[in-house]
């Protein structure tokens, strides 16, 4: 069984609607939880990898979890560079067999993202794999004080078009207001919808990607903070606007901090309840099984892709 490319995928989930879910790898429970959640839901996949995963885990282990959960799932797996910051970390992913990467250029002018958008893209391509990029910039909540100038960092609709010819990159994510980690808005949650709209209107066949897109559910925030964390306040992309999202080109809908979430909530409560226990098959058991059911409910409940393999 090989790693396969996100292009059906994306084909396929552009056209009917939903979104193929993009989750966060760093060791074998993770990759165990979300695999068999999306073997029930028979949907399709992207595992990804950040630079911080690559370093914790190593690739070679990586992509060997990655294959093995393949050979024992029967699914057809795509694994994903995720926020490749320059062109060696993206070569490096391509030559280890990643079958996707993404450039992450968005804290470059214009033309400079452009320029190592498209050599990451003619070095990729030519080995059969994928690239996702980005334009725009995901702010955090304490990034910008008022709404206008947070908003002056959203993709622009006219660049994207010329982005996208430009580069011939495969899909794109764009900024529309979410932002990394578990403190996404302040006030209301908003996502500029009609921006999404406009971009999907110029680049109809681009899949687009959203990145910052956990629901930070409050199921998994209450337990941390039951069980002596701190993280109150925390909130999340509701999960209608993920659903509005996936109407208007978003294909690829990335999530960490939920699975961050529920791993950790499993962990504080177990150990907790059980201080004298010392097996970390014990802890981590409970906590790959809450992954698994957290990953069913976003396939299921709120990407659509049940059933989509
Ligand atoms: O977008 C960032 C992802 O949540 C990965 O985070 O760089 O800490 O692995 P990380
Ligand atoms: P969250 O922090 O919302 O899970 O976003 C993850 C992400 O965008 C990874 O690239
Ligand atoms: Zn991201």
């Amino acid at each position: 069984m090989a790693l396969i490319t996100t292009k059906d995928m994306f084909e396929k989930a552009l056209n009917a609607d939903y979104a193929v879910g993009a989750f966060n790898v760093n060791n074998m429970e993770i990759i165990q939880g979300i695999v068999e959640a999306a073997e029930e839901e028979q949907a399709p996949l992207i595992l990804q990898v950040s630079a911080g995963a690559r370093k914790y885990a190593k690739p070679a282990y990586l992509v060997k979890l990655v294959e093995a959960a393949m050979e024992d799932s029967g699914l057809d797996i795509a694994l994903h560079l995720d926020h490749g910051e320059d062109f060696d970390i993206c070569k490096k992913c391509v030559d280890d067999g990643f079958s996707s990467v993404m450039i992450d250029g968005s804290k470059h002018p214009f033309e400079e993202n452009i320029a190592l958008t498209k050599q990451v893209v003619e070095y990729a391509h030519d080995k059969g794999v994928v690239v996702e990029a980005e334009l725009g910039k995901l702010a955090g909540i304490e990034d910008n004080i008022n709404v206008d100038a947070r908003s002056a960092t959203f993709t622009d609709p006219a660049e994207a078009a010329e982005f996208v010819e430009r580069t011939g990159v495969d899909s794109l994510a764009i900024a529309i207001g979410t932002s990394h980690g578990a403190y996404k808005f302040k006030g209301d949650p908003y996502l500029d919808f009609e921006r999404l709209q406009e971009i999907h209107r110029l680049i109809p066949d681009t899949p687009l990607v959203l990145h910052g897109a956990s629901t930070v559910l409050p199921e998994f925030v209450d337990l941390c903070n039951q069980y002596g964390g701190e993280i109150p306040g925390a909130k999340g992309v509701p999960e209608d606007m993920i659903r509005t999202a996936a109407k208007y080109g978003v294909c690829k809908v990335n999530i960490d901090t939920d699975l961050r979430l529920a791993m950790t909530a499993e962990i504080r409560r177990y150990l907790t309840e059980h201080p004298a226990d010392f097996d970390p098959r014990k802890y981590l058991g409970p906590a790959r099984d809450a992954i698994r059911k957290m990953v069913a409910h976003k396939i299921r409940d709120v990407l659509g892709a049940s059933g989509k393999r």
